[in-house]
C-alpha cells in the first residue's frame, strides 16, 4: 500500500519571476486555490495519508500557510464566518499530515528525494512535482492501480511533440499495451537526435526505497544537479521493473507564466 507522498518544493521558481520573488509558485492561486492544494487533493483521493514537503529557508511561507492556527483562531473568534471555518478545517487536516525536510541548495530532484529517506516507511512511495497538474482524472490513483497490478515502479507519461523532447525526461519503451508499457531506459532532456521516443516523464512517480542508495552513488548530471532520472536509469539497469502509465487526465504545465495562465483558464472551464 502506498501511503506516503514526497513533494519537492524547494525550487527557486525563476521562470515565474518577479512573482516568485515574494511568493512561492506553489502558492500562486489557480482559479482561487493554490497550485499545491490541487496536488494534495489528488493525493488524498488516491489514499495518501502522509506528505513530506521538501522546502528551503526561502520558502518558509509554505509552512506558514498550513501552520497558522493562531491567525485563524483570532479571526474566527471575532467573526464566525462559515466559509472561513471551513477553510481552517481543511488547512488543519492537511497540517496533521505534513512533515517538512529542508533542501537549502537547489541540487536537483534526486538530492531532494534523498533528504526524505528517514521518513519513508513502506517499500514504495509516491512523488509528485507540483509544476505538473493533471486534471479531470486522478493520475496518482491510476498509477497506484498499475503498481498493484505489476508490483513495479511507475512513471506518469504522455506523448509530447518531438521538437520539445529536450525539455523532458524521455522514456525508451517496450511491450506497449493500450495505456502502459515496460520502460527499457530513461534519459534526462535528450537532444531530438538522441531521444529514444517522444514519451515524456510527467511529474508523478511511484519509486522503490532502493532508489535512496542509487541516488547516493550519483554524480551531478545535467545542469550540475542530481537527477532522479539518473537514479531510475541505474535501477532499470539492475533489472528493477519500471512501467510508464499513459495517464488519461489533462496535463497542465504550471511551471511557466503562460502555462500557469492557461491552467487557470482550463480549470475554470470545469470538469
Ligand atoms: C523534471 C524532470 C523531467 C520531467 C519533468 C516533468 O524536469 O527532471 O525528467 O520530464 O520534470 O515536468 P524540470 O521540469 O524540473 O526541468
Amino acid at each position: 500500500m502506498i501511503k506516503q507522498a514526497i513533494i519537492p518544493l524547494a525550487g527557486l521558481g525563476t521562470r515565474m519571476l518577479p512573482l516568485t520573488s515574494v511568493l512561492p509558485k506553489e502558492l500562486l492561486p489557480i482559479n482561487g486555490k493554490p497550485n499545491l492544494e490541487y496536488i494534495l487533493e489528488e493525493c488524498l483521493e488516491a489514499g495518501i495519508k502522509e506528505f513530506i514537503f521538501i522546502i528551503s529557508k526561502k520558502k518558509l511561507s509554505i509552512k506558514k500557510y498550513f501552520f497558522n492556527d493562531n491567525f485563524y483562531k483570532k479571526i474566527i473568534k471575532k467573526k464566525k464566518d462559515k466559509g472561513l471555518i471551513q477553510e481552517y478545517k481543511k488547512i488543519k487536516k492537511y497540517k496533521k499530515m505534513i512533515k517538512f525536510v529542508y533542501q537549502n541548495k537547489p541540487k536537483g530532484t534526486g538530492d531532494a528525494v534523498l533528504k526524505c529517506k528517514k521518513f519513508i516507511k513502506g517499500k514504495y512511495f509516491l512523488m509528485l512535482l507540483p509544476d505538473d497538474l493533471i486534471i479531470r482524472k486522478n493520475c496518482s490513483k491510476e498509477m497506484i492501480r498499475l503498481h498493484k497490478k505489476t508490483s513495479g515502479s511507475i512513471i506518469a507519461t504522455k506523448k509530447v511533440e518531438r521538437k520539445t523532447v529536450s525539455r523532458w525526461g524521455i522514456l525508451s519503451i517496450r511491450n506497449k499495451k493500450k495505456r502502459h508499457f515496460r520502460i527499457k531506459d530513461v534519459v534526462e532532456k535528450p537532444s531530438i537526435k538522441k531521444a529514444p521516443s517522444n514519451y515524456a516523464i510527467i511529474g508523478r512517480y511511484i519509486l522503490p526505497t532502493k532508489i535512496f542508495s542509487e541516488i547516493k552513488k550519483l554524480k551531478p548530471g545535467q545542469g550540475e544537479e542530481i537527477h532522479i532520472t539518473d537514479a531510475i536509469k541505474s535501477l532499470i539497469k539492475k533489472e528493477y521493473q519500471f512501467y510508464g502509465n499513459i495517464f488519461t487526465g489533462k496535463y497542465l504545465d504550471c511551471g511557466t507564466l503562460s502555462g500557469y495562465i492557461n491552467s487557470g483558464i482550463q480549470i475554470s472551464k470545469g470538469k
